[in-house]
């Protein structure tokens, strides 16, 4: 059977046909232009479509209906991890987004509770207080790109909240190493092809990415263990101490090697997906929609619908992925074993059946009720779907919710172009990196923190809970 399926091997030839640009053009436009090769691809051949990118050729699925089918279908015929498989140098053999099959449900019970309930709650005072800290430092009064801004914020978060690292020291050469790892630029996703996996001398990106790599593993691996033989371990609640104390219905724990690239699985997921969205947040309420921005500041009901539009028009991760290990038919088309199968987030998110008026950032579309499941999917879906929703969720309100409190926030220039999308290793991103104007509101940052310190329901400030230890 094994042998049967190899033979039918996905090549481009027997794939549905893609938009009428040459594959090194497609290449070129999957990293500049993204949405505009999206765009092109439905408008030239409709809702089933073949993209020719980085990784080899991707079959685009832009119709609820057929999106809905790949979600919930057979989960080992349809592999998300085998379509994760170039991540595998960050997030190591044993991550979640790499496992298929009962190992990954396995897991996913093992990640899934502490994401989940009022649990998320007591994160919400540390990702206050860490957005505070890092507006401190912006400049006021002069336009400046705040997207490196809010990826340090996200990161920071990630550090102390999943990682629960409280030390300053051990948390600053964390956030400090992580850049290096998953650097700037466009060439930080070209080390997901093999090939260009060389050790080229001691300069090369290989070289220094796995120089990088060895440190973060090193800092993890303390961290662990530091937590391991904390007497309070059962108290505290950050999230690798919640993994520490997971067991699955074998009363197994996760060894030391899985931790580490659970770990590093939620800081991929979690930091520049997050960072991406809050970009896109600040950039369409500054140049689309200035009332909006004044409303979201009074009201937590629109604040909400804000990051949902937000992750509708501009959603971080435009497809998911699944592999066929099987042939699979989509939309009438036979798929050979092996395809690469992408649900079309972005292209779902502008459908004019779904939405009216679908590129145009109309908060309260969303006011009235929620989004239908198949019509908005930013986080994907079926047994995939992102572990970390609510979590981000929380964190895009939370840091909206500061920001807008403490400053006011306006386009750079009146009139100037909106921001195009641009990819960011394995995000898309605003092309300027949201360039802003900011200036301190009356009530100074110090009142506004402690505002948000005593809010109901929030837990003590990070620093309290971490003196003396
Ligand atoms: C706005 C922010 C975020 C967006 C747009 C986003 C989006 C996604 C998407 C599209 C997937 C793939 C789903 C699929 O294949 O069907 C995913 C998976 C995942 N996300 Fe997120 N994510 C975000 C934030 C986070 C955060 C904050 C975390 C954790 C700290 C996280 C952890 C994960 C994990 C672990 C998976 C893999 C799930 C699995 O394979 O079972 N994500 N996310």
């Amino acid at each position: 059977m094994i042998a049967e399926r190899m033979l039918v091997d996905a090549s481009p030839t027997t794939l549905p046909p893609g938009p009428s640009v040459g594959p090194a053009r497609q290449v070129a436009a999957w990293i500049f232009r993204p949405e505009a090769l999206m765009e092109r691809g439905r408008r030239e051949r409709g809702d089933v479509f073949t993209l020719h990118l980085p990784l080899g050729p991707i079959v685009v699925v832009a119709d609820p209906a057929l999106v809905k089918d790949v979600f919930t279908g057979d989960p080992d015929v349809l592999r998300a991890g085998e379509g994760n498989r170039p991540l595998e140098p960050v997030v190591g053999p044993d991550s979640l987004l790499l496992l298929d099959g009962p190992r990954h449900l396995r897991r996913r019970r093992l990640v899934l509770p502490p994401f989940h309930g009022e649990r998320l709650k007591t994160y919400e005072n540390d990702m206050a207080a860490l957005t505070l800290e890092s507006l401190a430092t912006w400049p006021r009064d002069r336009p400046f790109a705040l997207e490196p801004h809010l990826r340090a914020i996200t990161l920071a978060i990630i550090v102390r909240v999943v990682f629960g690292i409280e030390d300053d020291e051990r948390a600053a050469r964390m956030q400090a190493l992580i850049p290096e790892l998953v650097p700037d630029g466009g060439w930080s996703s070209l080390l997901l092809l093999p090939a260009l996996r060389r050790d080229l001398g001691p300069r090369s990106p290989w070289r220094r990415f796995l120089a990088a790599r060895a440190a973060v593993d090193a800092l993890l691996h303390e961290e662990i263990a530091k937590h391991r033989a904390d007497p309070n371990l059962a108290a505290r609640t950050d999230i690798l101490s919640l993994l520490l104390q997971a067991r699955d219905e074998d009363g197994a724990p996760l060894t030391d090697e899985e931790l580490r690239d659970e770990l590093m699985t939620l800081l991929l997921a979690g930091h520049e997906t997050t960072a991406s969205a809050l970009a896109w947040a600040f950039t369409l309420l500054v140049h689309a929609r200035p009332d909006a921005l004044e409303r979201a500041r009074d009201d937590d009901a629109y604040l909400d619908a804000v990051a949902t539009e937000t992750l509708r028009l501009e959603p971080p991760l435009p497809m998911a992925v699944r592999r066929g290990a099987e042939p699979v038919a989509v939309g009438g088309h036979d798929l050979p074993a092996g395809t690469r199968i992408a649900p079309c987030i972005y292209l779902i998110h502008r459908r004019e059946d779904l939405y009216d008026a679908p590129r145009a950032f109309r908060p309260e579309r969303f006011l009235d009720g929620k989004a239908e499941t198949y019509a908005w999917l930013p986080f994907g879906g079926g047994i995939r779907r992102c572990v970390g929703a609510a979590f981000a969720q929380l964190e895009l309100r939370t840091v909206l919710r500061t920001v807008l409190d403490a400053l006011d926030v306006r386009a750079p220039d009146a009139g100037g172009r909106p921001e195009r999308t641009r990819r960011r290793a394995i995000v898309l991103a605003p092309d300027r990196g949201a360039r802003v104007v900011v200036r301190t509101r009356s009530r100074s940052a110090t009142a506004t923190a402690t505002t948000a310190a005593t809010r109901p329901g929030a837990a003590p400030p990070p620093r309290a809970a971490s003196a003396g230890s």
